[in-house]
């Protein structure tokens, strides 16, 4: 497995955490369909299982941030969106230049250094807010 979910990925809010998992888990999937060599339609039909489910989880997160008027919903949506399109351009690329070994371990890669970053800063910086602010629920 190339990416491991471990404690220090660990916001502390259930639901979230347990969607990262889940993030992690697909990205690995991508991996894995990718040297399985189980073929092209493997390796496109994780990364669309991948793509989908960020998306829900990004809305889930900035349904939160709404709902705890965290203040820098905006800035957070913001680095969602930016990720959301790269996601897409790194998608096509994919399909240009076909899932090539090396091609899919630019994009996992890409996806995997994006996703850890973002979770050990803006997500624990979110769920640390909404953790102080839970007199709202
Ligand atoms: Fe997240
Ligand atoms: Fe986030």
């Amino acid at each position: 497995m190339a990416y491991q979910w471990d404690s220090s990925l660990e916001t502390g809010y259930e639901k979230i955490d347990n969607q990262h998992k889940q993030l992690i888990s697909a990205l690995n999937d991508i991996i894995e369909a990718s040297i399985s060599g189980k073929g092209s339609d493997e390796v496109f039909k994780t990364l669309d299982f991948l793509t989908g489910y960020t998306i829900m989880h990004f809305a889930d997160e900035e349904k939160l941030q709404i709902q705890y008027d965290y203040p820098d919903y905006f800035t957070h949506k913001h680095y969602h969106d930016e990720f959301k399109a790269t996601v897409k351009a790194l998608t096509e690329r994919l399909v240009k230049e076909g899932p090539t070994g090396e091609m899919v371990e630019l994009v996992t890669t890409s996806i995997g250094n994006w996703l850890l970053n973002h979770i050990k800063g803006d997500d624990f910086r979110m769920a640390a807010y909404v953790k102080t602010h839970s007199k709202k629920q």
